[in-house]
């Protein structure tokens, strides 16, 4: 038994959980089941990230104190978690005391790396971001996000020295210590890396309030990057405890969006602490609605509980897992999500209806399921391509449907009765092998699956797995 270490991407609080953060979550939690069921002691991290001006301000908006907006916005998205079937085994919040505490020890360590210097330029208060002056010539002096002019800056920032890292850093991602999935998006960054500045890693307290205070220096909290980055080991006590059972990483996974911090300044704190890089960085695409990128002025977000709320949870994940590419953008329209939840309806609930009602007809006990080796699956797994390994199993429960459709067992049963039960007892144990892996994509299904083909008797379900509306 192996102990695996896997982590998502800790979200803003800054409002409620969207459609996009569950992917995170649902990919992680495909893993850690797979990783599971070959034996292995898997740890899974999730959290929330709980500091900025942002968030803060966000508090004021809701005439809330800053502490109580982000225990009531860090509690949605525990829930939200957990109502996408995802069972995390730490839960890191970044104002938790331990570590704001480890936080500000894993500053101390780094500081051989760390210089303050004054930033002079461009300022955009949307992304609290600094802007280039090629950004800032670009955009016109405007930012396109928030539609705000860039301001005049000029204060005194803590910088980490990535440039003391950037060799190193290439050399493991090229050689794949550090593995970056998919490789477009690491050869992507292989390109960035070349030009990535070190990077500012402090704010004046007087333009950030909420945050960790900057060890040593009462002016300044940690902005950013070594608060929110180092949740993925904190949580595991990094400094204050060994945590060498579960570190390295398996795999950290993120949106595509912020893969760049986590293979750039990441491994930049990770080396500079003398910690090894995590195994591998799996990037995945965003979620757009209609083809377009969600956003608020657009006026297309869908909240995700509008869409558990409609089939429930067993559809949300079908469709997030076979429909969606885990590494490439995935598009969400209501039509095809009702398209997949007839296609569960008819490949999947019909299966479990005609065979469980053909088993009670004639006298059918349960069976059990076996773990059969599926090296083509297990490829896929490896190389993160989920939905071309559910595929695999979809394939094979399309395989049943036309196997019961050929043999007859309705027929058989009453030209030669000794012959049906033994095609049903067949069909019934292969369903059960796939049912194995299904677990690993939409477990609901696959419990109610084992719960009436392993009975004692089996009787079909009185309701369909996927009623239709
Ligand atoms: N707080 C930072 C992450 C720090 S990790 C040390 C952050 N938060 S976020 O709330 O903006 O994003 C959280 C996760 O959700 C990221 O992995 C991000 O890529 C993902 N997504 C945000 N919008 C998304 C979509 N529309 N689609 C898919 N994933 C998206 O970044």
């Amino acid at each position: 038994m192996k102990n695996i270490y896997i982590t998502t991407a800790i979200p803003y609080v800054n409002g409620n959980p969207h459609l996009g953060h569950a992917m995170d979550y649902i990919l992680a939690d495909v893993l850690r089941r797979y990783m599971m069921m070959q034996g292995n002691n898997v740890r899974l991290q999730a959290g929330t990230d709980e500091h900025g001006s942002k968030i803060f301000k966000k508090a004021a908006d809701n005439n809330m104190p800053v502490k109580e907006y982000v225990d009531q916005n860090s509690q949605k998205f525990q829930d939200f978690i957990h109502s996408l079937g995802v069972d995390y085994t730490d839960f890191v919040r970044t104002t938790d005391a331990d570590h704001e505490r480890r936080c500000q020890q894993i500053w101390e360590k780094l500081s051989n790396h760390i210089y303050k210097s004054k930033y002079e330029g461009w300022y955009c208060e949307g992304c609290e971001g600094f802007i280039t002056d090629k950004e800032y010539e670009e955009n016109e002096g405007v930012c396109p996000d928030h539609k705000k002019p860039y301001v005049k800056l000029s204060e005194e920032n803590y910088y980490l020295r990535i440039s003391d890292f950037k060799d190193r850093i290439r050399e493991a991602i090229e050689s794949d210590e550090m593995k970056i999935t998919p490789v477009f998006r690491k050869k992507e960054f292989l390109n960035l890396l070349k030009d990535m500045p070190d990077v500012s890693i402090s704010r004046p307290k007087e333009s950030v309030a909420w945050g960790v205070p900057v060890p040593g220096d009462d002016s300044q909290v940690m902005y950013v990057w070594i608060d929110a980055l180092s949740n993925y080991i904190t949580i595991l006590g990094y400094p204050e405890k060994d945590i060498s059972d579960f570190w390295p990483a398996n795999t950290q996974i993120v949106g595509k969006d912020i893969l760049r911090f986590h293979a750039g300044i990441w491994p930049a704190m990770l080396l500079g602490l003398g910690l090894p890089l995590p195994k591998n960085l799996l990037a995945h695409g965003f979620i757009t609605v209609n083809g377009e990128k969600m956003s608020k002025s657009i006026g297309n977000v869908i909240d995700p509980v509008e869409i558990l709320g409609k089939h429930g949870l067993v559809p949300f994940r079908y469709y997030f897992l076979r429909h969606a590419s885990t590494t490439d953008d995935a598009d969400f329209t209501w039509e095809k999500y009702e398209a997949a939840y007839n296609e569960l309806a008819n490949d999947l609930g019909n299966l479990v209806q005609r065979l469980a009602t053909l088993a009670k007809k004639n006298e059918i006990a349960g069976q059990q399921g076996e773990l059969k080796d599926l090296p083509e699956f297990d490829e896929r797994m490896q190389k993160y391509e989920f939905n071309f390994a559910f595929e695999i199993l979809w394939k094979q429960i399309m395989d049943l449907n036309k196997r019961i459709d050929e043999e007859k067992p309705w027929a058989l049963a009453k030209t030669d009765p000794d012959k049906a039960k033994a095609v049903l007892v067949a069909l019934t144990k292969d369903l059960l092998d796939i049912n194995q892996r299904l677990v690993i994509f939409i477990p609901d299904t696959a419990t109610r699956i084992d719960e009436i083909f392993t009975a004692a008797q089996i009787v079909p379900p009185e309701t369909p797995l996927f009623p239709k509306a």
